[in-house]
């Protein structure tokens, strides 16, 4: 047992068994959950999932009992919380607030049921009845789906204004909501378009609003065995448009306030309107006297402001590690203001904001059967490293990062938070950039590794890493192979990046050094380097 409360949480590390299923279909999905009932827990894209695990204590350790203190939660999402009430937690267990792992005794370990993998549950598709999105859908996704900008700017734009790019590769839209957090991105423009969530469990399949599936901070009413599996978002009719803007500390952290405004109109009339506001109550919050405030007439200075006025009394803020209840309602003033004029303008402007570029969807490659590893047992994994075929045999508790650093002794990639917050631990997982620390090894069974090591060919540094080096875009290095995975990946999505551009790609990479100049120089110099040996 520990003598400090401290010492076994916070290592950062996933020291917890549990055992691992990944079945091959959502019907495989739902047995596995039905077979272990409150002892499993899904795992999506695992970025809220794997930093509770890692944040909750160990069974057995003397913190074990869930204070509020222990639940698991993310430290970003303490403020979730937002409610008022001090056992608020914006923890995983989506539903049913469920023990973590870690809470879990070792001899009856949970069983994490990894869907990451399912087919048939990404992507972005519109038909007669609306545009549907798959839950397993990246938040990334979203955020580069021109239909997503062009008909529902507001989830286009809170996806875009996620935490970190390699977090919003990983994360996934039924992950947001499954999670239950009142400071959740999407959830507030979701529930502006009225959007319905789709579950299959062991009853069947159901369909209901998401915003019946909110209950409070870090709790759904999604039930146990169910897996949130589709989301539909009605069509919009004409002259309706949308906006929402994120105040955060930094560009890569959860919301202090968030809002979403939907505004339809009618000539020079708004003839309805839906506001949602995040992290300023248990869960999401409808400001129904400021959406009364703006319906019926033009739209004017006045009204925008009495809308952002009336919404500032009608949240039930708190005081938290993000920001005081007293900012927060300033911050939702000003935000509602704002984001009810963008979108009444919106209306009227041919041209509504367009940054999509319909980029790929994660490959999934599918599995071919379920497999099933004991918390105590190996399983046997192959792993492509910068070319080269390894087989290996891993724990279900071992982490990418782990693996490539301890057992293949690649440790260009860096073990910095461990929690998915500084982007030392980037590599790429079949072509996309993934945090080491929060990928389970076991998961990327078969996946196409890319780390530092890879680069530099012969001895040959690539242009990007001459670059750096010309530029001084390092001092001690930590963070420099991450930063280089990621600015290889942007130069390969945006040939010609902007400053503003490579600052909000590299938003989840960490430098404690440089002060960034020097890296966006950098990445400028290998992009034009690149422009001028293609002319
Ligand atoms: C550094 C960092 C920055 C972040 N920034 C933001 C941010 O800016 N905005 C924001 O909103 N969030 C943010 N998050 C939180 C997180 O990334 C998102 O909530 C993400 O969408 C979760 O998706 P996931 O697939 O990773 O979920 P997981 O971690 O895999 O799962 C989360 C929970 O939902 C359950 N679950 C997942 N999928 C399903 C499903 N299909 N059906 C039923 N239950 C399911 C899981 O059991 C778990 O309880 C951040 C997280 C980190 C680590
Ligand atoms: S993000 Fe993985 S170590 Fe920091
Ligand atoms: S160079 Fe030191 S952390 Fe970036």
């Amino acid at each position: 047992m520990c003598e400090h409360e401290n010492q076994m949480r916070n290592t950062h590390l996933l020291t917890q068994r549990f055992k691992y299923v990944r079945p091959a279909s959502v019907e495989e999905a739902v047995a596995a959950l039905a077979a272990r009932g409150e002892n499993a827990c899904i795992l999506a894209g695992g970025t809220n999932l794997l930093v509770d695990m890692k944040l909750s204590s160990p069974a057995g350790s003397a913190s074990s009992s869930r204070t509020p203190e222990s639940q698991g939660r993310h430290p970003k999402d303490e403020h979730a919380s937002a409610s008022g009430s001090s056992s608020a937690s914006g923890s995983s267990s989506a539903s049913r607030t469920a023990e973590l792992p870690g809470q879990h005794p070792v001899d009856d370990p949970m069983t994490i049921v990894d869907i990451s993998r399912l087919p048939g549950l990404c992507g972005i598709e519109e038909r007669r009845d609306g545009v549907h999105i798959g839950a397993l859908t990246s938040i990334r996704t979203l955020a580069r789906s021109e239909l997503l900008w062009t008909k529902y700017t507001a989830l286009a734009e809170a996806a875009a204004a996620f935490g970190s790019t390699q977090v919003a590769i990983m994360g996934t839209i039924g992950g947001n909501i499954a999670n239950g957090s009142p400071a959740s991105d999407t959830v507030p423009a979701l529930l502006v378009f009225e959007a319905a969530a789709t579950l299959v469990g062991p009853e069947g399949e159901r369909t209901v609003s998401v915003g019946d599936l909110l209950e409070g901070p870090g709790k759904t009413r999604i039930r146990p065995g169910e897996i949130l599996t589709s989301i539909r978002l009605p069509l919009p009719t004409a002259g309706t448009s949308s906006a929402f803007l994120k105040l955060s500390r930094v560009r890569a952290d959860l919301a202090k306030v968030n809002v979403a405004v939907r505004i339809a109109r009618e000539g020079d009339s708004v003839t309805s309107t839906r506001i949602e506001i995040g992290s300023v109550g248990p869960t999401i919050v409808r400001a129904r006297n400021a959406e009364n405030t703006i319906v019926g007439d033009a739209l004017t200075e006045e009204i925008a402001l009495n809308a952002g006025r009336a919404a500032s009394e009608e949240i039930t803020p708190i005081d938290d590690v993000r920001s005081t209840e007293a900012y927060r309602r300033k911050a939702t003033f000003a935000l509602v203001h704002d984001s009810v004029v963008s979108a009444w303008q919106r209306t009227t402007e041919e041209a509504r904001p367009s940054r999509g570029s319909n980029g790929a969807e994660r490959s999934v490659s599918p599995v071919g059967e379920q497999t099933e590893v004991d918390a105590n047992e190996k399983a046997a994994i192959s792993l492509t490293v910068n070319g080269v075929l390894h087989e290996l045999e891993v724990l279900p508790n071992e982490l990418l990062l782990n693996v490539l650093r301890e057992r293949l002794e690649l440790t260009g990639s860096k073990y910095g938070c461990g929690i998915g917050e500084c982007g030392a631990c980037t590599v790429w997982l079949n072509g996309e950039p993934v945090l080491g620390c929060l990928v389970l090894a076991v998961s990327a069974d078969g996946g196409d590794v890319r780390t530092i090591e890879g680069e530099a060919q012969d001895g040959q540094l690539t242009a990007l890493q001459q670059a750096f080096i010309d530029e001084n875009a390092f001092q001690c290095g930590y963070c420099t192979p991450g930063m280089l995975m990621m600015s290889k990946k942007l130069l390969e999505e945006i040939d010609d990046p902007t400053e503003d551009e490579i600052r909000d790609y590299l938003k989840g990479n960490h430098c404690r050094c440089t002060g960034y100049a020097s890296i966006v120089r950098a990445i400028h110099r290998t992009a034009e380097a690149t422009k001028e040996s293609s002319r």
